[in-house]
């Protein structure tokens, strides 16, 4: 079982538009900095997540809770958005079958369907409420401050439906996963006598996949989150080490912020070859952008690198040419998949026509993981850089260890272009107007404010 990074595409000794060989040096040495910085960060209390994978009591409410409502579910509705909906979604996505949903009952081992519903399209949540039998259905309100209005329209429309068909006990068919403390799902968990589970204070959205956000509906789904726990610990591990070359977080955050300030390259592409871990990709845009891309103070400069998804080999057939020939301001890191679970052989035939002829006697994993290495082998050609994150397997473990690779990587990076990288003040303005629009009472000050911009120009619009 390992997770392993093979960065050599990364610097200029092998590619040409890569980190210089001294900026590499250099950050060897000077990132006892950055490390005691991040472990002084930790002493305060505010990484959370790193604890995370040890803390058996938590885990123990998913665990707990998926266990007394076995058998009873067919449906697990996910109600959330942003951190509290992209990494359950990456880790049923990584970990069950990709058609979960059209299974029988006995293909998905007796566990539920799943449906996430992390928008407020109209359409959506229309079509899977009028579908669901909610007999049979349980609702996981996911929200941390309890107040999102995106979860919280959402939530209103399910209760109108439970209340409308069980009265009292609605509840019943609720869950709510929250800050333990504060927070309106709280308050209506503790009056209510609904069951929920705890976020705890010190983890912030994007960082809470290994909270009951990501845990209990993995529980639920049947996913083996002792060994999703197991790999994130193995890493958090790996990850103490001041030693650079030997910190899978520190060397993934410290390249990326070298190839961004020494070598021009602030796009950051996340590639998995592989079909299930192709959502971490997603799950990682979100830590990366919203972590990193802040102002800087003392200089108020706005800064942070833009990270990209990207899917192989689809995507050789839609980004690549990009990658490849394009502004030379990206990276890319691959995510390798060294045995999968099944492989399917393809077969000799028309051995006749050159075109299909030199297929036939390879695999299919054979030929993702030959593609991905052609395709790293001619961005570095092309003087690109990239790196590869190789895992064993795509499995429980090494889900876990990925995962807690690119959280402490989001914090060495945090550090280093100076921001913090546990808060989104960016999103805030934009809520604010939301709640103007919608008439929320203490929205008065955002309402000035809105009222105060310009109106729409008719001479700018066609
Ligand atoms: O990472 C974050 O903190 C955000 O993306 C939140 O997860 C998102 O805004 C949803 O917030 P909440 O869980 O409070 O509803």
């Amino acid at each position: 079982m390992t997770v392993r990074i093979d960065y050599t595409n990364m610097l200029a000794g092998a590619v040409s538009g890569g980190i210089p060989t001294d900026a590499w040096a250099d950050a060897q040495r000077e990132f006892g900095a950055t490390h005691a910085a991040v472990k002084k960060l930790r002493a305060t209390g505010v990484l959370g997540f790193l604890d995370l994978p040890r803390d058996k009591a938590l885990h123990d409410q998913s665990r707990d809770f998926a266990k007394r409502v076995r058998g009873t579910v067919d449906d697990v509705v996910l109600l959330g958005i942003g951190g509290s909906a992209l990494g359950p979604l990456a880790l049923h996505a990584a970990l069950n079958a990709r058609d979960w949903n059209t299974l029988t009952k006995k293909e998905r081992r007796g566990r539920p369907r799943f449906h996430v519903l992390d928008n407020v399209d109209p359409g959506t949540i229309a079509h899977l409420m009028a579908r669901l039998d909610l007999d049979r259905a349980l609702f996981v309100v996911i929200s941390k401050s309890g107040g999102t209005a995106e979860t919280m329209a959402q939530y209103l429309i399910v209760r109108g439906a439970l209340n409308e068909r069980f009265g009292a006990q609605a509840r019943e068919h609720l869950v709510f996963v929250t800050d333990p403390e504060k927070g309106a799902l709280r308050d209506i968990a503790r009056a209510e006598g609904v069951a929920a589970l705890d976020i705890p204070p010190n983890v912030g959205g994007r960082f809470s996949v290994l909270t009951p956000v990501g845990v209990l509906p993995a529980a639920l789904l049947g996913i083996k989150t002792s060994a999703l726990l197991a790999g994130a610990a193995d890493m958090e591990k790996r990850c103490r080490t001041a030693t650079l070359r030997e910190n899978p977080g520190a060397v993934f955050g410290v390249l990326q912020w070298l190839a961004d300030t020494r070598a021009g390259r602030g796009i950051h592409v996340l590639m998995p070859y592989s079909d299930p871990l192709s959502n971490i990709a997603g799950w990682f845009v979100q830590l990366w952008a919203e972590s990193l891309g802040k102002h800087r103070m003392p200089d108020d400069a706005g800064t942070g690198p833009t990270p990209l998804a990207s899917h192989g080999a689809t995507d050789q057939h839609s980004q690549v040419q990009l990658f490849m020939e394009g502004t030379p301001n990206k990276t890319v890191s691959f995510v390798q998949v060294g045995e999968h679970p099944v492989d399917v052989a393809i077969p000799k035939l028309h051995q006749d026509v050159p075109e299909l002829a030199y297929l036939g006697g390879h695999h299919l994993g054979e030929l993702l993981d030959i593609e991905r290495r052609a395709t790293a082998g001619a961005l570095a050609r092309r003087g690109r850089p990239n790196l590869t994150i190789h895992l064993d397997h795509a499995d429980e473990w090494h889900v876990g260890a990925l995962m807690v690779l690119l959280e402490v990587a989001t914090i060495y990076a945090g550090h280093l272009y100076g921001v913090n990288a546990l808060n989104q003040p960016g999103v805030e303005l934009g809520k604010q107007f939301t709640y103007a629009m919608l008439g929320r009472a203490d929205a008065g000050a955002a309402r000035q404010e809105w009222e105060a911009l310009p109106k729409p120009d008719p001479d700018a619009s066609v």
